[in-house]
């Protein structure tokens, strides 16, 4: 079983997953900048699009995956866009940044809320800080695998692996960390319905994500844990008559600006 982020296994829904980013990025409003840093920046796709949009910034993408890290390599241009090892958990710029942000990365690193006022402390005069965070750990993709961890088969060796509600914030906290930070600020959020094809589609997406720790640490148990799993997942999320299954998908957006006279 994997025991690194499958970069593959990602990118199977690499368009569904990139929504969010360009949404984000939508409300995040600088010009011109010259530093710009992405964040848990996986295999560098979006990483690279930040170029597209600032052509004269250096953008550095920052991940602890090594399979990540590996796969992001390509898109790497000298001189302009870069790929960093780096833990979020620790992680400090090297000087003051025009932007800053983070896509489907914070939720992995409990202790971000306290990392955003670090990082907010860093922004240039003017610098803008995005991240989006999956909202959905009350949803039954994250309820029955946290059942599932906590339950009597399996708690001794992922019980601590079970997705917790309070790994995010709603809008309103994370509004309060920017502007306790001194940024103006906005967040929101947005439920996507996704429309996922084959069988076992949403197996398919939390394999890429939410699942990838617990199947991990099992070894050789992993399937049948995941045979367990799949099959409460099938009666939550049934398969249309299309063939087709809907995922709801809540995301939680928080965009903030340092003024101009730091
Ligand atoms: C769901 S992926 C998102 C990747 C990319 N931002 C995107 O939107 O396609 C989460 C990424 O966060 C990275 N990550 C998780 N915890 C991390 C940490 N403590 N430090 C650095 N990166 C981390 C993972 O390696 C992974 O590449």
């Amino acid at each position: 079983m994997p025991t690194d982020w499958s970069p593959v296994q990602y990118l199977r829904f690499a368009d569904e997953r990139s929504r969010p980013f360009v949404d984000l990025l939508a409300h995040v409003g600088a010009v011109d900048p010259a530093v710009v840093v992405d964040l848990g920046c996986g295999e560098g796709e979006l990483t690279a699009s930040l170029s597209r949009r600032w052509p004269r910034a250096r953008v550095t993408g920052v991940d602890s995956s090594p399979a990540m890290l590996s796969a992001a390599r390509v898109h790497a241009v000298p001189g302009r866009v870069s790929f960093v090892r780096g833990d979020l958990r620790t992680w400090e710029p090297d000087g003051p940044l025009d932007v800053l942000v983070s896509n489907a990365a914070l939720q992995w690193v409990p202790e971000h809320r306290r990392r955003v006022v670090t990082w907010s402390a860093a922004l240039a005069p003017g610098g803008w800080l995005g991240f989006q965070v999956p909202g959905n750990h009350a949803a039954p993709t994250h309820a029955l695998l946290a059942a599932l961890c906590r339950g009597p088969r399996w708690s001794d060796r992922v019980g601590d692996l079970a997705p917790s509600t309070a790994a995010v914030d709603d809008p309103a906290g994370y509004l309060d960390v920017l502007e306790s930070s001194g940024l103006r600020a906005q967040a929101w959020e947005t439920t996507y319905l996704h429309v996922l094809s084959g069988a076992d589609a949403v197996l398919g997406w939390v394999r890429g994500s939410v699942l990838r720790p617990v199947l991990a640490r099992l070894g050789d148990d992993a399937a049948t844990f995941e045979s367990a799993y799949a099959a409460a997942l099938r009666e939550a999320y049934p398969q249309r008559v299309d063939g087709t299954t809907l995922l709801p998908f809540r995301r939680v957006f928080a965009v903030g600006q340092a003024g101009t006279s730091r």
